[in-house]
């Protein structure tokens, strides 16, 4: 047996046998940690005589068994429930409601779940359990951050979970490595550990993972690679709300989206989303409704927008929401394009609920907005404006634009604009061409 020295970097799990400053991976600088591993070097060593079995594609296997959560909205994300033997990653910011969320999710799995915390005091998990109003008797807490002692009571036990949550697994350990818990070295043989223990015993893992920008603990990337499903947990900053995304799922699709909002009662997920973000939406002068596309999910967004006389001697551009570059370039083309006195205006653009948008459809419900202020003159009627407004001022083609119609119609929308590239197939919405066509929607324009 040799014992062999290994660089790790810290950031993205790539592996050197010399030391590096800069990753040649992910190109973090001093992200490099220092390892050693026993390595069996096996004299004379013969090549393998063993020979794989084939498989072919109509032999018949088992659809694998799903077990269901307390949330619809969760269960609908990971294509029906936790996959029976398999190993997901929630990861997320401290704080961002890990810990809460899978309290929640734990209430009525069926089975046995046992919830292993090395974060957490008995008090301060069982208030939390109060507070959520769970009383499952079938649900068991080990407090313990020894990684083999936890793999060790499940063997044991004469209950065999059908799931088990591990609650960091950067506070978790083996004594089998020299190293420090949350260090790379320590969460990815602990998480192997459980893993091939899971794998064997058909039991489903959730590993949480704490995501930290200074990259001081082991980011949950190297994780990404052990496990078959990541969920990702991040914090709408302005709303507040909770989202949470399917990023990589060996079961299913991705790109789903669940939003969640934090209350004292725990996470609940916003079933209702044009109650919640259309709420307060009326007719007036900035307000422009939109359709924008988060995931695979289309939620309904009202855009705000009010273009006011410059108090100081340099107009401000100010965005909620709204990426800034979209309204900076969506104000140069109405001035450049219709000689529109914007530059000189003050300008502020707001989402509902300051919910952060990255989808370029929202261009010409941005220009109808600030048209509309500009011009101290509402849309027509109530409007849904769906388009990307290109550099020459002309609207191009969004994606799923039937599934966005559909929902516009649903809301008993009646003013649909859209890209006129879009509108072949379509009736009974306005196709516009050009934001010239759009200013001339504006009555006495
Ligand atoms: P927590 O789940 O502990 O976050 P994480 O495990 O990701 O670090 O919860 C984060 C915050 O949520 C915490 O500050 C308390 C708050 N919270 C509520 O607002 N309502 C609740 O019902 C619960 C349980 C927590
Ligand atoms: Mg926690």
């Amino acid at each position: 047996m040799k014992t062999k020295k290994y660089f790790v970097c810290n950031e993205c799990g790539f592996e050197s046998d010399k030391w590096f400053a800069k990753c040649p991976s992910c190109n973090s600088i001093s992200s490099a940690v220092e390892f050693t591993a026993d390595i069996d070097f096996k004299k004379n060593k013969k090549t393998s005589k063993t020979t794989s079995e084939i498989t072919y594609l109509d032999e018949e296997v088992s659809i694998p068994v799903r077990i269901k959560t307390s949330i619809k909205e969760f269960n609908d994300s990971i294509n029906g429930g936790f996959v029976k033997g398999g190993i997901y990653l929630i990861s997320g910011e401290p704080g961002i409601g890990k810990s809460t969320l899978i309290s929640q999710i734990s209430k009525d799995i069926d089975g046995f779940v046992l919830y292993a915390t090395g974060e957490e005091s008995k008090t301060q998990v069982i208030q939390r359990y109060k507070r959520l109003n769970i009383e499952n008797k079938n649900i068991g807490l080990i407090f313990e951050n020894d990684i083999d002692s936890i793999i060790n009571t499940i063997s044991k036990s004469t209950k065999k979970p059908s799931v088990v949550f591990i609650d960091s697994i950067q506070t978790m350990k083996s004594d089998e490595f020299d190293s420090i818990a949350g260090s790379i070295l320590q969460v990815r043989e602990c998480s192997k550990k459980i893993t091939n223990f899971a794998k064997n015993n058909d039991i489903t893992i959730v590993l949480i993972g704490h995501v930290n920008k200074e990259g001081a603990v082991a980011g949950p990337k190297i994780l990404e690679h052990i496990v078959d499903c990541v969920i990702q947990f991040d914090l709408e900053k302005t709303s507040g709300l909770r989202m949470v995304r399917i990023t990589k799922n060996r079961y299913g699709p991705t790109d789903e989206i669940i939003l969640l909002e934090m209350t004292s009662k725990g996470l609940i997920p916003i079933e209702n989303m044009n109650e919640f973000f259309l709420n307060d939406y009326s007719n007036e002068s900035g307000n422009t409704l939109t359709i924008i596309k988060e995931g695979n999910k289309l939620i309904p967004i009202e855009i705000q927008a009010l273009v006011s006389k410059p108090v100081y001697g340099t107009p401000r551009r100010i965005t909620s929401g709204v990426p800034l570059d979209r309204v900076l370039m969506i104000s140069a083309v109405l001035s450049k394009k219709l000689k529109m006195p914007i530059e000189s205006k003050d300008i502020f653009v707001s989402t509902s609920g300051g919910f952060k948008i990255n989808d370029s459809a929202i261009d010409l419900a941005i220009a109808n907005s600030l048209v509309s202020s500009l011009l101290e003159t509402p849309p027509l009627g109530p409007t849904i404006a769906i388009g990307e407004i290109g550099l020459d001022g002309k609207i191009r083609s969004v994606s799923s634009i039937e599934k966005r119609i559909e929902i516009s119609k649903r809301l008993g929308m009646e003013n649909i604009l859209i890209p006129e590239k879009n509108s072949k197939k379509v009736k009974s919405c306005t196709p516009i061409k050009n934001i010239n066509e759009l200013v001339k929607l504006f009555k006495g324009v």
